[in-house]
């Protein structure tokens, strides 16, 4: 997703002017916030400053149902953390009066809480800001590039050298998540971000978690809300079937391929039609792939869920192990 310029910044304070204010944190709680916050309206009904606390600066991103902006924790700023930047992620106007669009993104949070791992996006807090009643996560700031403009500046695809550097720790982030019973739901190259401090997996705002796993999460239908991403979910799921480990495993089988050569192996289309059209009697190992890799992701990339038997663990494995170390192996055998 290209970072939108917000016209937030237009309405926002200069620094200077900003940092001239007493900033005090629990200032909800006393009657010095409206001198501090600018009683003007922002973008679409959102205050400059969320929960007294969080000042809105830019719009990195904008979803089916919300969007992400770059804040200042300005609590943080006030005790002299030299790097106060955090990521915000709010319900759009329209969603936000829906409890059940809130419930989603509280998913989403206690989801991605759940999971402890370098290789995915580290969350904060989820909370509601009393005034304009609309509820909101605060997660890390990645600083870096989604994969999908990755694929823009690097239109062939990556050499296997770079490859490796992202697809194993970003197997790595998935099979830990199905470890951990968590499906992501949304696997796609927009929801990867190769950032400075090495890659990470977000947006588990479609994802679930598996049967007895955080048993309070109200069991929401995702349709209602957001339909799965076409040409990265598998023909299943197009077709109603509960998501699954597997059809993770198919997303993540579509971006590797694509960043290997360049090229989604099924032209982008919904894997419904492609499977209809037959396409994967056309798939080829891409450029950039060892030829080792290759059987796992072609199994991987099954239109049959029946057919699509390895697991997340098990594709990194086999994207892991060296040709020469396979050649050990079968010499053993
Ligand atoms: N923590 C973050 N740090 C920096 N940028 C972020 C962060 N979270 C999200 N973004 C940016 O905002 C975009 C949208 O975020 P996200 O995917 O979570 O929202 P979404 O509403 O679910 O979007 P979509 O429906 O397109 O998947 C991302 O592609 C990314 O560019
Ligand atoms: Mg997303």
């Amino acid at each position: 997703m290209s970072e939108l310029q917000s016209p937030i910044d237009d309405v926002l304070m200069s620094e200077e002017q900003a940092s001239n204010l007493t900033y005090f944190a629990f200032a909800k709680s006393t009657h010095a916030e409206p001198a501090l916050v600018p009683a003007r309206a922002s973008i679409g009904e959102l205050p400059d400053v969320l929960a007294g606390r969080y000042r809105l600066e830019r719009l990195l991103g904008a979803g089916g149902m919300g969007a992400v902006y770059r804040a200042r924790d300005l609590l943080h700023e006030q005790f002299g953390d030299p790097d106060p930047y955090i990521a915000l992620k709010i319900l759009s106007e329209e969603f936000a009066e829906s409890p059940d669009a809130s419930a989603l993104l509280y998913s989403e949070f206690a989801l991605t809480r759940r999971l402890r791992h370098d290789n995915v996006l580290h969350p904060y807090t989820f909370e509601v800001d009393t005034d304009c009643q609309r509820a909101f996560i605060t997660m890390e700031l990645m600083r870096g590039l989604t994969l999908d403009k990755l694929l823009c500046e690097r239109p062939l695809g990556l050499p296997w050298k770079e490859l490796r550097d992202i697809v194993l720790p970003l197997l790595d982030a998935l099979a830990y998540a199905h470890r951990r019973g968590v499906l992501h739901g949304d696997m796609k190259p927009s929801n990867v971000m190769l950032s400075e401090d090495g890659v990470r997996l977000f947006d588990f705002g479609l994802g679930q978690a598996e049967e007895g796993i955080l048993p309070g999460l109200p069991h929401l239908s995702r349709e209602r809300f957001n339909a799965w991403t076409p040409g990265y979910a598998a023909p299943e799921l197009l077709e109603g079937q509960p998501l699954s480990a597997s059809a993770d495993v198919y997303g993540v089988a579509c971006v590797i391929y694509e960043l290997a050569g360049g090229k989604h192996p099924f032209r982008r289309l919904p894997s419904t039609q492609a499977r209809d059209e037959h396409l994967e009697r056309e798939l080829q190992a891409p450029q950039g792939l060892p030829k080792h890799c290759w059987p796992a992701l072609r199994a991987a990339l099954s239109f049959d869920p029946a057919a699509r038997t390895i697991t997340a663990d098990q594709l990194r494995d086999a994207m892991g192990a060296t040709s020469s170390w396979l050649q050990r192996l079968r010499r053993r055998a």
